[in-house]
């Protein structure tokens, strides 16, 4: 077993956690058709009752092994009879002689002592579970793997006062009083399903009701349940699950399949929600909203994930992993279909955007950095760790990428052949390309590479026009990533088309360019003018592109490409370009192509305004930190400042103009056009604020005071906070005073203030922290906190390593309660090699210091030791 700690210069002394490798794979010794559960339920001392009935799968001689995890052991008795427990490595051992048997447990839990939020917890007076991946262990002894599939019998008792909702998944079968003021629920789910899609919860909930006829008539009762309180924000997600339910029928052929459909929302949670079957769980964040506590982007989240857990009914839940290395199996599907309905239901090249911003904020930096892995990951310490934008969105751009090159109808027929072929299987993402090339006949072999290397390719393009025609001119590189130094040429999709350098339209229509090998050219015929490349459009592959460009050609695409993504990253480009010279150089801006691309997006009567907010918006500081080697925080910072005064200032009419047009947009309507405008209006004030503060100030002081929704009060927020007047003290004064009953505002409230990027902004952050509404053991609020103090780079990354020291001394805190939300915090410390030497040898010794720490979690111990490594 490999010992990863070796080496480390600050090793602790604990043995290290084993690596769990995919090809160590082998099927389950045994199965366990049925499961019997009977919780006695109480927040200080649960006890649980498990009846399984298993079988020996093949021919072998071995005991079953059952995996648990603080579980006290009251009683064990196999066929009826009481059993001495023998345990090994920490999980129980059952010699059994015949090929079936029923094991019976008897345990004790202490869910208000959980504060892992894993298995049996207590949030806010509710008790509810989350058993993924490998949480079931912590509520009875059991076989905790995704392969081990079986029907589960509930029944949940508990006090009638305090817990008069219980709800597990399927369906309902009986119900009735108890002694002692007790009562009781009896559930039945008749589809055999993994044990890391368990759930129970008992609580004094309120429920939203509906219903939903499917195709074939079948109606369904749908139910949200929440706090009494919480009740008038649970609309938009109704409304979002029953648009879900009826898109996955048209789009993918997929009914539902219970008679019941439960959302149940819960403060306290590590993710942001969770698919059991029949009983999704929610972190409250996706669930409630309305537009005075959300905004418009909270709202298109809670929808989106709404429709990403219903989804994972058929891709998850009805055909589910066979291990955890296939992860993306499920998830990689499902954000690819749940980013299919967001575009469905609102605009597509909004969505598209949006997507593949936070696509290269989150995943190209994993992919470059200690932690790349494939999307189908080799190896791991701790499969927690493995919920990464690699595993679900890179793993989404993988699918597109195969619908893109099958063809819309192939694909589908794929997607029926995978859910008809798996239906109530356990399978591997092989069996999904699998099915894809069975129904297409397309050969995926090449393909394949994109589930195995790491690493976002790039690719280099180059045109080549002359009397003969043109000449596309394309290579790729695929960077070595730990563990893997040699990379073969992967197939990647390239949407291409030729625009007019005189007419600005498109002189060679769009079509699709396999780049199967290292390097490759492509005939694009002959066209009448020279010509300009707008590549990877729609962004078609997860790559980076790196094209000789002409004088003016990324001036001219990002002013008129007839592809609106490739537009919108042409404008990126060119911010991007002559930001980075200057980082580079030293010296001022070079603004005179911002400004004008700038001025003309705002001035132009056809682009729409959710468009021109993206448009106008200059990549992050973290994105132009990546492109750098040794950067330097500061000059980003910098720079980027210079780049927003200059166009503040030199735009001040424009965007005057588009910010009080955008302020027409209707406070109560949430269309896609009202939601556009409130971007742009955002977008605008926030150039305006850059340009001239004091007239920042009172903008942003009148938007905030006659703000009627979140969009608006928010962003007002936020350009206060920046500039940093009297006027944003008594802004946020007002704002935790109007808010304070609410938990999501609150968290805004924080998140606000620890997003100012200002070198100084620690100090506001530890005052932050000692206010009496923080908490380390509320994920939301600590994510809100050292979340967004961690993701602001000029206040993050201080020159004195102050702001490393303070994020490491959470995470060591955190780590104690909650190692899996404390895990996610470490990332930004393993960003060290794209930082100038004396800021990364601080980040290194943070690194060490949290590594030094005893008894830390393994989560947190895998991500600072490979981030270290
Ligand atoms: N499976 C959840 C999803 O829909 C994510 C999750 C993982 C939630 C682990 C909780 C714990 O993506
Ligand atoms: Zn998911």
């Amino acid at each position: 077993m490999l010992d990863i700690r070796s080496g480390l210069e600050a090793a602790a002394a604990a043995p290290a956690p084993p690596v769990i490798r995919r090809e160590d794979y082998r099927a389950p010794d045994w199965l366990v058709p049925e499961v019997e559960l009977a919780f006695d339920l109480d927040p200080a001392r649960t006890i649980v009752r498990a009846r399984l009935s298993v079988t020996r799968n093949g021919e072998h001689d071995r005991p079953l092994r059952l995996d648990g995890e603080e579980l006290e052991l009251l009683a064990l008795r196999v066929d009826g009879e009481a059993r001495e427990a023998r345990f090994e490595d920490g999980r129980l051992v059952v010699d059994l002689p015949g090929s079936s048997a029923v094991i019976e447990t008897d345990v004790a839990i202490a869910p208000e002592k959980n504060s892992q939020l894993m298995g049996l917890y207590a949030s806010g007076g509710i008790l509810c579970t989350q058993c993924e991946a490998e949480g079931f262990r912590r509520i009875t002894y059991f076989a905790d793997r995704p392969d081990v599939l079986s029907r589960y019998r509930v029944r949940l008792e508990a006090d009638k006062a305090r817990f008069p909702v219980l709800l597990a998944n399927g369906n309902p079968i009986e119900q009735g009083d108890a002694a002692d003021g007790r009562h009781f629920a009896l559930w039945e789910d008749p589809f055999p399903k993994p044990c890391y899609l368990f759930a129970l919860v008992a609580g004094d909930l309120q429920c939203n009701r509906d219903s939903f006829t499917t195709m074939s008539g079948r109606e369904v009762e749908l139910g949200i349940w929440v706090r009494e309180a919480d009740l008038s924000k649970t609309a938009l997600a109704m409304q979002a699950l029953k648009d879900s339910f009826a898109w996955d029928e048209r789009t993918y052929g997929r009914e539902y399949d219970l008679d019941r459909f439960n959302i149940v929302a819960v403060s306290d949670f590590n993710f942001g929600a969770m698919e059991n079957k029949g009983l999704n769980i929610f972190n409250t964040r996706y669930v409630l909203a309305d537009p005075e506590t959300a905004t418009d982007g909270d709202i298109d989240a809670v929808a989106a994930v709404v429709a990403h857990e219903y989804f994972h009914n058929w891709s998850g839940n009805r055909v589910t992993c066979r291990d955890w290395f296939q992860l993306s199996l499920k998830e990689g599907l499902t954000v690819f279909r749940d980013q299919g309905f967001s575009e469905d239901m609102g605009s597509a090249a909004v969505q598209r955007i949006d997507q593949v911003r936070t696509l290269r904020a989150a995943q190209f930096p994993e992919d470059a950095g200690p932690l790349a892995h494939p999307i189908r990951p080799d190896s791991y310490l701790e499969i927690a760790n493995f919920y990464t934008a690699t595993v679900y969105n890179k793993g989404a751009e993988v699918i597109r990428m195969m619908r893109t090159i099958l063809g819309p109808e192939a694909y589908r027929k794929g997607t029926d052949l995978y859910f008809e072929r798996h239906d109530g299987q356990a399978v591997t993402c092989e069996d999904f390309v699998r099915a894809m090339e069975d129904a297409s006949g397309v050969d995926l072999k090449q393909f394949r590479l994109w589930y195995s290397q790491a690493g976002t390719p790039t690719v280099q393009a180059r045109l080549e026009q002359d009397g003969e025609g043109t000449t596309l001119h394309l290579a790729q590189q695929v960077p070595p990533t730990p563990g893997q130094s040699d990379k073969q040429p992967m197939v990647i999709p390239l949407r291409v088309a030729l625009i007019g350098a005189e007419s600005g339209r498109e002189v060679a229509a769009e079509q699709l360019v396999l780049l199967t090998e290292g390097e490759q050219t492509v005939d694009l015929g002959t066209v009448g003018e020279p010509a300009f490349l707008s590549i990877n459009r729609g962004f078609s592959a997860p790559v980076l592109v790196d094209a000789v460009r002409k004088p003016g050609e990324i001036e001219a695409l990002a002013a008129g490409d007839s592809d609106s993504f490739a537009r919108f990253e042409a404008g990126q480009e060119l911010m991007t370009r002559d930001m980075l010279a200057a980082i580079r150089n030293g010296g001022a801006v070079e603004v005179e192509a911002i400004v004008a691309a700038v001025g003309a997006t705002l001035r132009s009567q056809s682009l729409d305004p959710a468009f021109k907010a993206d448009a106008i918006a200059l990549p992050g500081e973290s994105l132009l930190i990546e492109k750098l080697d040794a950067a330097d925080p500061a000059r980003v910072h910098e720079v980027r400042e210079e780049v927003r005064r200059a166009i503040g200032t030199r735009l001040g009419e424009d965007l005057q103009r588009a910010y009080t047009a955008a302020s027409a947009a209707d406070p109560t309507s949430l269309s896609g056009a009202d939601k556009g405008l409130r971007r742009l209006r955002a977008a605008t004030l926030a150039l305006i604020a850059a340009g001239d503060a004091k007239l920042g100030a009172s903008l942003g002081q009148q938007q905030y005071e006659a703000a009627r929704t979140m969009t608006e009060r928010q962003s007002a927020l936020m350009v206060l906070a920046m500039l940093g007047t009297d006027a944003s003290g008594k802004a946020l004064d007002d704002f935790f005073t109007r808010f304070e009953d609410d938990p999501l505002v609150i968290d805004k409230w924080f998140a606000v203030q620890a997003s100012v990027p200002d070198e100084s902004n620690l100090h506001v952050v530890e005052a932050l922290q000692q206010h009496p509404a923080f908490t380390l053991a509320n994920p939301n609020r600590l994510r809100a906190l050292a979340g967004s103090f961690a993701g602001t780079p000029s206040a993050f990354h201080r020159a004195d390593g102050k702001g490393y020291d303070w994020l490491a001394e959470v995470i060591v805190a955190a780590d104690k309660l909650n190692p899996q939300t404390a895990a996610r915090f470490v990332a930004p410390l393993g960003r060290w090699r794209k930082i100038e030497p004396g800021r990364a040898a601080r980040m290194r010794a943070a690194l060490q210091r949290i590594l030094a720490e005893p008894g830390l979690s393994k989560d947190v111990f895998e991500l600072a030791s490979k981030s270290l490594g």
